[in-house]
């Protein structure tokens, strides 16, 4: 699988669909897949929701809960219709392809759907990229609102009917990273964090052309007057000459979007982006399966000196899959101490946190290793301002030259007085969240055995570890 689509929560159901190739562990015609999920974290896969069909295979989209019935779908049978656009790629030949968006429309909650029968609902302008279409209610203008990706720039559309869709502004020209094709974008409104103040945020994603290379997600933060989208000013000096602010800076979260229709009474923005880099996500030494999805995580917009910012946290509900935990107060380290091991811990599913405050060396690393040698590390370079991880040890890189050939890295502009440190751990992958989900570092990798210890280098001065909470995860 690759890209997450279509997802709505509804009836105590999220739901997740994915770009999908039932016929192989490669890219080819594309499908939607569907699973479904109570908590976001167990998920139950279902029939496959899209087939290509004359128009083109089924590339990413998303879907809306028309529960005002503002498309006419349930007329016929009174029910509420779950509304899905997606892109129709059609096939010309060799790297050439007709892009146009479609819808289709669901009467059983998402399970099946019936493709609109004067598709598509938006014509290709004579773009070769033309796709992604996320749709989204705007409470706030009454209105539905599209963005799409058209080239290296976003479209954005507004509805009353989900059919038909009124081109409204365009946005990207001379801003952010453009070192690539700009795909699979989300655009809704958010609370910033402890005030009143409704702020816009677009999420841009991009291939290649990310900070560590290849595929990543900017993000832009600004206000929506229901038909143009203006940056708020304060983002003109981070994002001059193509400089962006990143919503990961690890090499492997891409095409991320949020379920749509979230119960005011929950209130959160929900997240979740694929687990992977079109570098090499067709390498990687996985047969019977092929990609993951990232941990779902809740977005918060925050202000800090002006500057408003995306913080990104694992979701409450994998603290219902906590089997055991492990704490320790204070630990004092010198040189390169292991803090814990195996068995007492299991490092394929684990969540550990810990605090280092009054930071006074200049780098930090902390690292995951096995008996054999292999490792992965990561943590704080202090002098130099930026987070860093390194899995080129980290077992088995040489399906790709670019899996390991760089250290990841996130700039930080300027040095930190604490660090808190949260480690999302899985089989294959490393989700990092460092001082409470501000900057994030999420990378897949492939031991050919569990890393069996955690260890902290102090780099010969002792270092205070507080809190350190290590949570053993009970997933399969
Ligand atoms: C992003 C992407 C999308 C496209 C889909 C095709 O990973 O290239 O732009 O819709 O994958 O599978």
């Amino acid at each position: 699988m690759n890209d997450p689509n279509g997802m709505f929560f509804y009836n105590g159901y999220y739901h997740l669909y994915f770009q999908y190739y039932p016929e192989g562990n490669v890219w080819g015609p594309m499908h939607w897949g569907h699973a479904i999920s109570t908590d976001m974290i167990t998920w139950t896969e279902q029939p496959i929701a899209l087939y290509p069909d004359k128009l083109g295979d089924i590339f990413s989209g998303s879907a809306v809960v028309d529960l005002n019935n503002s498309s006419g779908f349930g007329a016929t049978r009174n029910k509420i219709p779950v509304v899905a656009m997606y892109t129709n790629s059609k096939r010309l030949g060799n790297d050439e392809w007709l892009q146009t968006q479609s819808i289709a429309y669901s009467l059983d909650e998402g399970k099946t759907f019936t493709k609109y029968e004067n598709n598509p609902v938006i014509e290709n302008p004579g773009l070769k990229d033309f796709r992604d279409p996320k749709v989204t209610w705007d409470s706030i203008h009454q209105k539905w609102t599209l963005v799409l990706a058209a080239g290296d720039k976003i479209n954005l559309y507004t509805s009353t009917n989900l059919k038909d869709w009124e081109f409204q502004s365009s946005f990207g020209e001379h801003i952010g990273a453009h070192g690539g094709v700009w795909e699979c974008p989300d655009f809704f409104p958010m609370v910033v964090e402890g005030t009143n103040e409704i702020k816009w945020v677009l999420l841009v994603s991009i291939n290649p052309g990310g900070l560590n290379g290849g595929s990543a997600t900017q993000y832009f933060i600004g206000d929506f007057d229901g038909k143009t989208f203006s940056l708020d000013p304060s983002f003109n000096n981070d994002l001059e000459n193509e400089k962006a602010l990143w919503i990961d800076y690890g090499k492997d979260n891409y095409a991320g979007v949020t379920w749509s229709n979230i119960p005011d009474s929950d209130g959160r923005k929900l997240f979740l982006g694929w687990m992977s880099n079109w570098q090499y996500a067709q390498q990687v030494p996985t047969e019977t399966w092929r990609s993951a999805m990232t941990t779902p995580r809740e977005i918060t917009v925050i202000k800090n000196d002006g500057q408003y910012r995306l913080k990104f946290l694992p979701v409450r509900e994998l603290q219902n899959y906590v089997s055991k935990t492990i704490r320790k107060n204070e630990i004092s380290i010198t040189d390169k101490t292991v803090v814990a091991k195996s068995p007492l811990v299991d490092f394929t599913k684990a969540d550990i946190q810990f605090t280092v405050s009054d930071l006074k060396q200049d780098v930090y690393t902390f690292s995951l290793s096995n008996s054999i040698g292999e490792s992965i590390s990561f943590g704080l370079n202090n002098k130099d301002h930026f987070f860093f991880i390194d899995r080129s040890k980290s077992g088995n890189t040489s399906f790709s030259e670019d899996f390991a050939k760089n250290v990841s890295k996130a700039p930080l502009n300027k040095n930190i007085n604490d660090l808190d440190v949260r480690i999302i751990l899985d089989k294959t992958s490393i989700e990092l969240f460092y001082n409470n989900g501000t900057t994030v570092m999420t990378e897949i990798f492939f031991t050919t055995q569990p890393f069996d210890s955690f260890s902290i280098n102090a780099n010969a001065k002792p270092v205070e570890i507080e809190n350190l909470i290590i949570k053993q995860l009970k997933l399969n």
